[in-house]
């Protein structure tokens, strides 16, 4: 006969199995049903909506609103990508330096810096320069320039795990280089990813990036689709592990190691806020992957050359086998890249792994990134230091005035990368963001566009070598007013 704690343990587990299908599949019924963008809630009324200003100027002077009107008739949703989404009533209409002004002529502080690659802030003089350049001797050639060999030297000297290189047009088409070698570096199939870390958008990688609940147990979670349109079969070929749960991954190794090609993280993850790595997580990693033969891919798309020239893997001084890059590295052109150990990018040498693409290496976008790494090498690094005490002090102040409101919120990073949280703790997983208070961080992020200063939806503040003190002043500033003023005490948290 069963003991009464046993039949109860049994009775919660099955109570937790009931509820766990039950959200999973409600979620994907609202995945399968109504598109993903939909999945983020009724239409809002006036009051609920984030895009509601009552700020804005009326009538003719109302030049965004006008433009915004018009894009809706001709582009899907009114955007051009989906991340936009939180901002798709903004129209700009020039960047200098660290700000930017909009179509009715408002500035705003840029936090937002195009999703991270305006290193050195909008327009520079050293990038306008090389592309003016360029633009008379020729953008593309289909074939090799100096300006990608002098590129290709200069990352190679960059990242410690990379021995050759190959450029790509974007950090998705970088990864998915990656993950193809991978493949056929070890003859398997399997990949795994952590809960919470992006890797692009293409369909055999955007998956677990923001489960709208726990998926599966921590030490297990489950593989979760983003997107109406992805096939279900490629779920198969991923293995979904938590971040900084070394325990879990032994286990999940364990069982599946012999069938993983890769094993790919965000060695400083900011997609959902900044997930900082836990001592010897990296290092632990590294020796696992070894141990059953897996490709370790540390996805640097926005470490590299912003956290450290040389990304995550110099920071915390562990070297992946493969590594990926792009936004910081070529300050807003078009082109990322791939790269690591010889023997594994070897199989590239006369296509016996296929890389291809039209538009890959281009001499434009070669000669600008080329001027924004030497840039970001010059006197000692300079603009990377700038950047990382800026950042600590807008950290600093933040987390000052989250004091003194009393606001149920705090704010940590690499300094190059500022996260506020919506919650008075610094998270350590995905988990522990999502039961974050993102309508409050919403709302901050509203008010703080009224005020004019952008920032991420998500609470991320990027810095570039264009933000002074100034502008990092007044960003605290608006802070305490958007908390003092806007959102009005505590009973709005
Ligand atoms: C870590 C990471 N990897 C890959 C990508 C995809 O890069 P892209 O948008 O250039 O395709 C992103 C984009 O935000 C990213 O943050």
């Amino acid at each position: 006969m069963p003991s009464v704690p046993r039949i109860s343990r049994c009775a919660a587990r099955l109570a937790a199995c009931i509820t766990y299908d039950f959200v999973l599949i409600t979620y994907r019924m609202q995945i399968t049903r109504s598109g993903f963008a939909n999945l983020r809630a009724a239409p809002p009324t006036e009051e609920m909506d984030p895009m509601h200003d009552e700020t804005r100027v009326s009538g003719q002077q109302d030049r965004s609103a006008g433009l915004t009107a018009r894009l809706a008739n001709v582009l899907a949703g009114g955007m051009g990508s989906g991340g936009r989404y939180e901002h798709r009533d903004l129209v700009i209409a020039k960047g200098k330096g660290a700000h930017v002004e909009d179509a009715n002529g408002k500035r705003y502080i840029d936090y937002m810096l195009a999703f991270g690659p305006l290193i050195l802030g909008h327009a520079p003089r050293v990038l306008s320069e090389a592309v003016a350049q360029s633009l008379e001797t020729g953008i593309m050639f289909g074939a090799a320039c100096e300006s990608e060999l002098l590129l290709a030297e200069e990352v190679v000297s960059s990242f410690p795990c990379v021995d050759k290189v190959r450029f790509t047009n974007s950090g998705t088409e970088a990864v998915q280089s990656a993950l193809r070698l991978a493949r056929a570096y070890t003859g398997r199939d399997k990949i795994l990813k952590f809960e919470g870390h992006f890797h692009g958008w293409a369909d055999n990688i955007f998956i677990s990036v923001k489960p709208v609940a726990h998926m599966g147990l921590a030490s297990h979670p489950k593989a979760v689709l983003m997107t109406p349109g992805q096939p279900k079969s490629v779920i198969d070929d991923i293995v979904i592990a938590t971040w900084n749960d070394f325990p879990g991954i032994e286990q999940i190794m364990s069982r599946h190691g012999s069938e993983i090609a890769a094993i790919i993280l965000e060695p400083c993850p900011t997609n959902n806020g900044f997930l900082e790595v836990a001592p010897g997580f990296l290092e632990k990693l590294r020796a696992l992957a070894s141990a059953y033969g897996s490709v370790l891919i540390f996805d640097e798309v926005v470490s590299g050359f912003r956290m450290a020239l040389g990304g995550g893997q110099e920071l915390y001084a562990t070297v992946p086998d493969l590594c990926t890059f792009g936004k910081a590295f070529a300050g807003g052109l078009p082109i990322a890249g791939f790269g690591g150990r010889d023997d594994i990018m070897s199989l590239l040498v006369d296509n016996a792994v296929s890389h291809l693409g039209t538009y890959n290496s281009g001499a434009l976008s070669c000669a600008g990134a080329l001027a924004v790494l030497r840039e970001l090498k010059r006197d000692d690094q300079a603009v990377l230091k700038h950047i990382h005490r800026l950042g600590k002090e807008l950290i600093g102040g933040f987390n000052q005035v989250f004091q003194e409101t009393g606001a149920p919120l705090c704010a940590a990073g690499p300094g190059a990368v500022v996260s506020v949280y919506g919650s008075p703790t610094v998270p350590k997983t995905y988990r522990d963001v999502l039961s974050h208070n993102k309508e409050l961080l919403a709302r901050i992020h509203r008010a703080l566009l009224h005020r004019g200063v952008w920032s991420f939806a998500r609470g991320t503040f990027m810095i570039s070598a264009a933000h002074d003190e100034d502008d990092i002043q007044e960003t605290i500033q608006m802070m305490k007013r958007v908390l003092t003023e806007d959102i009005n005490g505590a009973g709005a948290w």
